[in-house]
């Protein structure tokens, strides 16, 4: 049975990729701090003798007994709710926490896939954004200790590759959605739903000129799956070209969920990039990768899923997208 070790495996993402091992039949060992995630996303696995979890902070020395193939680094905060809020953490999980995991692989020989981010390409002068665009980031603005994290973790991850011929994969991940999304977590999808949900009005910050585009969580883990099978080392876009403006979007959810509610503006935060659409031309060529689901299948999964959560976590999420204006 081979072994994976996942890194932030209780997040959201991580949590679909241990289902995903699991069901093809890999021995799977999470690892996580819980500072974002959550260990209600993979409970359901706890029984499984294929299945451990690690409570641990991958930022410090991590050691795991045993072979290991493949070593997913996915520890990290994700949405600017959460890195605002923890910017240490969050540089501090894409240097020491790959540099942990790049040393575990090495003793192992296991092959490492690192989770990097559409977000290292900054406020994009380049659309749609392709693997050979190198970004426009600012490294000192609100959203630069995510961006530069990230973009240090690609360099550290492509010397290890190169220095010690490690075997090594990079996705660039596009705007993800599906269940397990946290409601408080700030991303606008989330977000918007949250709002319908509480019968409030729904906030689009700037204009809502501004475009995403939206992956279902399931077409994302089957291009993370081709990718670390593959024998390609360079970074490759996983996301869903289809782009949608966030006027347009808020105005989609509204119909989804029959809330009566408008649309209100407030002004855009600092650095907010204005266009994201990923060229997915390489995923197509590499490996045979397309999304399969339409963004009104997986909204309507999306939006069972948060129906379905107890009421107090709706009020829970209250709070929230002020914070990412800071
Ligand atoms: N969701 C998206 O749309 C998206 C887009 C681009 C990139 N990504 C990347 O994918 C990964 C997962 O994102 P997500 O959306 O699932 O976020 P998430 O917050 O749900 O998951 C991240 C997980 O990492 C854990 N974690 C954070 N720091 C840790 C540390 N030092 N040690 C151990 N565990 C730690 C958290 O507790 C959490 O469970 C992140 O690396 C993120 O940057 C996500």
């Amino acid at each position: 049975m081979k072994r994976v070790l996942i890194t932030g495996g209780a997040g959201f993402l991580g949590s679909h990729l241990c289902d995903r091992f699991i069901r093809e039949g890999y021995h799977v060992i999470a690892m996580d701090n819980l500072i974002t995630g959550d260990i209600r996303n993979i409970e359901h696995l706890f029984h499984l003798p294929n299945f451990e979890f690690y409570h641990h902070d991958v930022s410090k020395f991590i050691h795991v007994p045993g072979e290991l193939d493949y070593i997913l680094h996915f520890a990290s905060p994700a949405s600017p709710i959460d890195y605002l809020k923890i910017p240490i953490q969050t540089l501090k999980v894409g240097s020491l926490g790959i540099h942990n995991c790049l040393g575990l692989a090495r003793v192992k020989g296991a092959r490492v896939l690192i989770a990097s981010t559409s977000e290292v390409y900054g406020d994009p002068t380049v659309h749609p954004q392709n693997e050979d665009y190198w970004g426009n980031v600012n490294p000192v603005g609100p959203r630069g200790v995510y961006d530069e994290a990230k973009r240090f973790q690609e360099a550290m991850t492509m010397a290890y590759h190169t220095y010690h011929g490690l075997e090594t994969r990079i996705v660039r991940i596009f705007n993800t959605y599906g269940p397990r999304m946290r409601l408080n977590d700030g991303r606008v999808l989330p977000a918007f739903i949250g709002q319908a949900l509480r019968g409030e009005d729904l906030t689009v910050f700037g204009d809502g000129s501004q475009t995403r585009s939206f992956c279902y969580v399931d077409d994302l883990v089957e291009g993370i799956y081709r990718l670390l099978l593959s024998d390609h080392p360079y970074p490759v876009n996983i996301g869903n070209p289809s782009e949608i403006t966030i006027k347009e979007f808020g105005e989609e959810i509204i119909k989804l969920t029959g809330t009566s509610q408008k649309l209100v503006f407030k002004p855009l935060p600092q650095d907010d990039p204005k266009q994201r659409q990923p060229d997915i031309t390489k995923a197509k060529a590499i490996l045979g990768w397309e999304p399969q689901v339409a963004r009104a299948e997986g909204l309507r999964i999306t939006y069972d899923y948060f129906k379905s959560l107890p009421e107090e976590e709706l009020y829970r999420a209250a709070y929230h997208r002020e914070f990412v204006k800071k």
